[in-house]
């Protein structure tokens, strides 16, 4: 069996006004797997992808494993590394900062992570952006392009250190069918090439049926999935 990324154990999240969004959750994903994850809005969907992401921790108590590090004994600024060097994270509201373009935006997470220099980093970037058929903005801000360019933009970030984990909410929300798919091949393509991980936030059931299994979020806990074979 393929080795473990995401080992997570008793998760639960409990909101400062006790509000309770995740309670007990249970979660395993291998390398080279992908996973969907539904249900309603205000579930809790991208509160889980926040606390596996980092951004956000889950309640004492919790067992989150990313490969064999256990996340919830790292410093805050072990924490940040890890994120920084092998989770690329799409947010459900693009998160580019405003005054850098679409190229300085995908270059940012090479700063922290490669050892390649200023070139090297620009060229990267470049063939992200170029990958993603959005080549010819690289100077433009994120005002200054449509809303599927700015998910593409931030997708482009995300990709671009070739992460070991992928987290994307909503990731084609904004792409007509077409694009959607090819943005789609591109990541699951990624995940297979270099036996990574992702998860992605769905309520589109043609993106949901491309992962490899389907898990669905409600009352705080995770269901089940009718596992498919590939
Ligand atoms: N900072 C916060 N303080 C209090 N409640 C919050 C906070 N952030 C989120 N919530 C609540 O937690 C619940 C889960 O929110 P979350 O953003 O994870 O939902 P979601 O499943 O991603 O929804 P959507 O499909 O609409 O994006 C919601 O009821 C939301 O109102
Ligand atoms: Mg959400």
């Amino acid at each position: 069996m393929a080795e473990r990324i995401i080992g997570l154990e008793n998760a639960s999240r409990t909101l400062a006004a006790s509000v309770r969004v995740l309670h007990k959750v249970e979660l395993e994903l291998r390398a080279g797997e992908s996973l969907a994850i539904v249900g309603r809005s205000g579930s809790g969907k991208s509160t889980l992808l926040s606390c596996l992401g980092l951004l956000a921790p889950f309640d004492r108590g919790t067992s989150y494993h990313l490969d064999d590090t256990e996340v919830m004994r790292l410093s805050e600024s072990a924490a940040a590394r890890l994120r920084a060097t092998s989770i690329g994270f799409v947010l459900q509201n693009s998160g580019l900062v405003a005054h850098l373009s679409a190229l300085e935006n995908v270059e940012l997470p090479l700063m922290h992570s490669s050892r390649d220099g200023f070139r090297g980093i620009r060229r990267r970037a470049l063939e992200q952006l170029d990958q993603l058929g959005i080549g010819h903005l690289a100077r433009r801000r994120p005002v200054q392009v449509s809303g599927g360019e700015r998910q593409r933009i931030a997708i482009a970030r995300a990709l671009v250190i070739g992460p070991r984990l992928i987290l994307a909410d909503e990731p084609t929300g904004a792409l007509d069918e077409q694009t959607g798919a090819l943005v789609l091949d591109l990541m699951l393509d990624l995940v297979h090439r270099t036996n990574a991980a992702m998860i992605v936030v769905t309520h589109d059931s043609e993106v949901a049926s491309r992962a490899d299994r389907t898990l669905h979020v409600s009352d705080g806990h995770l269901h089940e999935p009718e596992r498919r074979t590939r």
